[in-house]
């Protein structure tokens, strides 16, 4: 029931203890079943932390790895209670466990009309007010700032002091002090899925509070890197953030202003870890020059 590159990832991301889970997972997804009164109804899909697994006709169950940024998924679920997400039906938290309204396999990914309206349509619909007790990413600030700092002294770039600047000046003027608003956290194609009683609704929430223009950003860089042969990149994705913006109602110049301080990061990022497409020689020199190109862009 266990997807072997689900496995597989687990185990290079986590180690001994990805191991130990998987171990017990195929347990934990019995007692769930029983617990809620289902059977498996089809084959498992996963993403990067959690296993899906269909159940009844109607909904799924997800088991994510036991990891702190999966605790408020269930939180963000129920504050939306079905507006513009997957209903949630049952959470087990001590699991790391829900189940959850069952949507269609396709993801905004693999549709090809209208993908930007369709996210900024829906990211419209999920904004509202925060429930107690998630992260604030105003909490993130201050780290931000230092680590801009440090990685701006310590690595080698070639990003002129202005647009370090700049983006220390986001933090300071949109990150310390942001809106007590529910925000998706890791909205990107993916985690939208094709449904019928909307007809896109999303998944995979972190449950964060703040600026939901935030969101824009994490969608854009999905964006950029579908489109990365693109010779006008940077054109096609500033009209991008504007089809976005004014789908879902955000001010685009604050959604540029927040891309910017993720590409600065990214390019730093970069340099340090490399990226999921390229860790390493040419084609990784190659992403950092576009980030870097792209953060100047955007300054
Ligand atoms: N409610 C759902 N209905 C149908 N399929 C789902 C549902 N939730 C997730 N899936 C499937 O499982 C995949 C991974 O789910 P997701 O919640 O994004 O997990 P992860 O946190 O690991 O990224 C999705 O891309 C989708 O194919
Ligand atoms: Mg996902």
């Amino acid at each position: 029931m266990i997807p072997a590159a689900f496995a597989r990832a687990t185990i290079d991301r986590e180690g001994a203890a990805g191991e130990a889970w998987l171990a017990e997972l195929p347990g934990i997804i019995d007692e769930l079943l029983t617990q809620w009164d289902c059977e498996p109804d089809g084959e498992a899909a996963h993403g990067q932390v959690g296993v899906v697994v269909p159940v009844r006709d109607d909904a799924v169950l997800k088991v994510s790895f036991p990891h702190p940024g999966n605790v408020h998924e269930p939180d963000a679920f129920e504050a939306w209670d079905g507006q513009g997400a997957v209903k949630l039906y049952e959470r087990d938290d001590a699991r790391y466990a829900m189940l959850l309204e069952r949507a269609h396999p396709t993801t905004l990914m693999e549709h090809d009309e209208d993908v930007v309206v369709t996210a900024g349509d829906l990211h419209r619909r999920l904004r509202i007010p925060a429930p107690d007790g998630l992260p604030r990413m105003s909490e993130q600030a201050d780290a931000w700032e230092e680590e801009l700092r440090k990685d701006a002294a310590e690595l080698d770039h070639p990003l002129p002091a202005a647009v370090i600047d700049a983006a220390l000046a986001v933090v300071d003027e949109l990150g310390r002090d942001q809106p007590e608003i529910l925000i998706h956290g890791d909205f990107h194609p993916r985690n939208i899925l094709r449904a019928d009683r909307e007809p896109w609704l999303a998944v995979d929430p972190k449950g964060y509070v703040g600026d939901p223009a935030y969101d824009a950003t994490t969608f854009l860089r999905t964006r950029a890197a579908h489109q990365l042969g693109a010779d006008d990149l940077i054109t096609v994705l500033n009209h991008e953030l504007e089809l976005f913006a004014d789908a879902a109602e955000l001010d685009p110049e604050r959604i540029r202003r927040w891309s910017h301080l993720n590409l600065v990061q990214s390019a730093f990022w970069g340099r340090r870890h490399g990226f999921g497409r390229a860790r390493g020689g040419s084609q990784l020199d190659k992403f950092i020059a576009l980030v870097d190109e792209l953060a100047v862009s955007w300054s």
